[in-house]
């Protein structure tokens, strides 16, 4: 062939190569107010993504998703576990309604079916262990059946602590012995049916959870004292997770199982470490390593992953942490929180969301006369809070720094955006008023919210909001110390 048609070629290839290793995102829908599907997908396509991973199957955002050209994978939540594992019948229900449609009559390029979420986290108190491997046989076997045996693949993802090293360094890797026999079982599945193993890898908690971490192991590249593994030297945490599990796979004769990072990232606010900065320089040094194809020790060579998370959530349970809410790269209205270079588009930077409708320029604070000392502001506060997200006040977050008047507004205003600008959400008792002047200052962002159906919104809400009452009670005493 001539040059130029070889370099079309050689062209082509490196793009095809470009569209298998590129990074892929997780879209979670735990908002108040969730962006419409169909500006989700642009805002996807236009930045280059070409994979996403759902937590669920939702009808609404797979025709979103219909001949945009991403790869799906696609989730079932923990607690349809019980029935598919139980029911070879529900799990041919599930794959017709939820993966044969999308992908025959409705252009959806379904991948892969996550069966559960991290099903073994210690939360689920051992719920879900008997669970998996049956449900696992028979969503594959309806995948089968449904002829789709070839084109969608089953994986579970984990939580990385499902596996751990009694060394410390990654050669001592093996499965967790209390679970050990269960996920052998499930990998000797997967490998036997050439399935992925999935598992979420988070060096920000594992920041968060020991305060003696060294802060530069959970970046790349700038660690002073690396890990000696035989040879196989260790700059950072994530790599050293990694291949903890490599190891564990190949102890157990199962070195040739594919691994997919499920869910990577760094959350933007919520925690003195949850930073933009910081996430900045993760998520872009994470990112910059998929996309030169580096690997790790263990496995060099392109890595796959999907980034947690593109948009923040501001209805998701606050029990892990204030940061849970912020592990977006935009925030909740489409706006990127950063310049970060995908290495999927020219532009070298996040696109934001187009055509994005937001309520008019107004905010409720407290009234100016109105004083700190009030016996209505605590419980009105503390209601506020409870009903809407307060996770950017607190020690060394985006609105740490506010005054005791400053705090009082921002949980009112929350509360107000929430609930649409309803007259009614800013009448805390001769507390409050609603101003056109932005309140914002510095880093604190007083949110103006975005247009959606009020509807779904306020349903989604009053069932999401699990638990503020820690939130509540961290907001309280420090609002009451300021006071006193
Ligand atoms: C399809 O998936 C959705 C979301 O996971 C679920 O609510 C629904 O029950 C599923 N359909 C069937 C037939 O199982
Ligand atoms: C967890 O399981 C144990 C034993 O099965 C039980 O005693 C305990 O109450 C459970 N805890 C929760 C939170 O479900
Ligand atoms: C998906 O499944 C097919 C057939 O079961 C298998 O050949 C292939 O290797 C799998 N792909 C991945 C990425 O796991
Ligand atoms: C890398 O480490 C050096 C020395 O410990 C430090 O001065 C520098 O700020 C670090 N770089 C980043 C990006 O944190
Ligand atoms: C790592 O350890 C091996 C021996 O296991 C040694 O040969 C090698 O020089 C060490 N590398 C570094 C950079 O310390
Ligand atoms: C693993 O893959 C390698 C290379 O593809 C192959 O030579 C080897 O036989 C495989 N091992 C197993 C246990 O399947
Ligand atoms: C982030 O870095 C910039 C300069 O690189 C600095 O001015 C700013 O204070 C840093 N912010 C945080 C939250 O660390
Ligand atoms: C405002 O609230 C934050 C978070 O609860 C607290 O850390 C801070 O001390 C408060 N500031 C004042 C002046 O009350
Ligand atoms: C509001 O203030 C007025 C006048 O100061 C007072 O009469 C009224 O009782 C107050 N209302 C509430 C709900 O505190």
């Amino acid at each position: 062939m001539g040059l130029f048609k070889g370099l079309v070629f050689t062209l082509a290839l490196l793009l095809i190569m470009a569209v298998v290793t590129g990074i892929g995102v997780n879209w979670g829908t735990q908002a108040t107010h969730p962006l419409p599907p169909s500006t989700v997908v642009r805002m996807i396509t236009d930045n280059g993504i070409q994979k996403v991973k759902l937590f669920d199957a939702d009808s609404s955002i797979l025709n979103a998703l219909s001949n945009s050209g991403v790869q799906v994978m696609v989730g079932i939540p923990n607690d349809m576990l019980s029935t598919l594992a139980n029911s070879v019948q529900a799990a041919e229900n599930w794959v017709a309604t939820n993966v044969s449609t999308h992908v025959s009559s409705n252009g959806v390029d379904i991948r892969y079916v996550a069966v559960g979420n991290e099903p073994f986290l210690e939360t689920y108190n051992g719920s879900y262990i008997g669970l998996i491997l049956p449900a696992l046989q028979n969503i594959q076997a309806a995948l089968i059946k449904a002829g789709l045996g070839a084109q969608v693949n089953v994986t579970v993802p984990f939580n990385a602590d499902v596996y751990q090293s009694s060394t410390n360094i990654p050669s001592g890797g093996d499965f967790r012995s209390d679970i050990k026999d269960t996920m052998l079982q499930i990998v000797q599945f997967l490998s036997n049916n050439g399935n992925p193993f999935t598992a979420n890898i988070y060096p920000f908690i594992s920041l968060y959870d020991n305060p003696n971490f060294p802060i530069d192991y959970a970046f790349f590249d700038n660690y002073s004292s690396p890990i000696n593994d035989s040879g196989r030297i260790y700059k950072n945490v994530f790599d050293a997770n990694h291949d903890t599990l490599v190891w564990a796979l190949q102890k157990n004769g199962y070195g040739n199982v594919s691994i997919i990072v499920g869910e990577i990232g760094w959350p933007t606010d919520g925690d003195k470490n949850a930073n933009l900065n910081y996430s900045q320089r993760f998520n872009q040094e994470f990112v910059s390593r998929v996309v030169a194809g580096t690997g790790t020790p263990m496995r060099p060579g392109p890595v796959d992953a999907y980034l947690f998370s593109l948009i923040d959530e501001d209805a998701k349970s606050i029990q892990p942490g204030n940061f849970e809410r912020h592990w977006g790269l935009f925030y909740f209205d489409g706006q990127p929180k950063y310049q970060l270079n995908l290495g999927t588009t020219n532009s070298n930077r996040l696109i934001a969301a187009k055509g994005v409708q937001y309520l008019p320029q107004k905010w409720c604070v407290l009234f100016p006369s109105a004083s700190v000392d009030d016996p209505q502001v605590a419980p009105s506060v503390s209601y506020a809070c409870a009903n809407a997200d307060c996770t950017s006040l607190g020690y060394e977050t985006s609105c740490g720094n506010l005054d005791a008047r400053g705090n009082i507004s921002y949980a009112f205003n929350e509360y107000y955006q929430i609930n649409n600008q309803l007259d009614s959400a800013c009448k805390f008792p001769n507390l409050s008023v609603v101003t056109t002047q932005d309140p914002s200052v510095g880093t604190c962002k007083f949110i103006i919210m975005i247009k959606t159906d009020t509807a779904s919104a306020v349903g989604k809400t009053s069932g999401s909001l699990r638990n503020p009452v820690g939130l509540m009670f961290v907001l309280m005493s420090a609002l009451l110390y300021s006071i006193t």
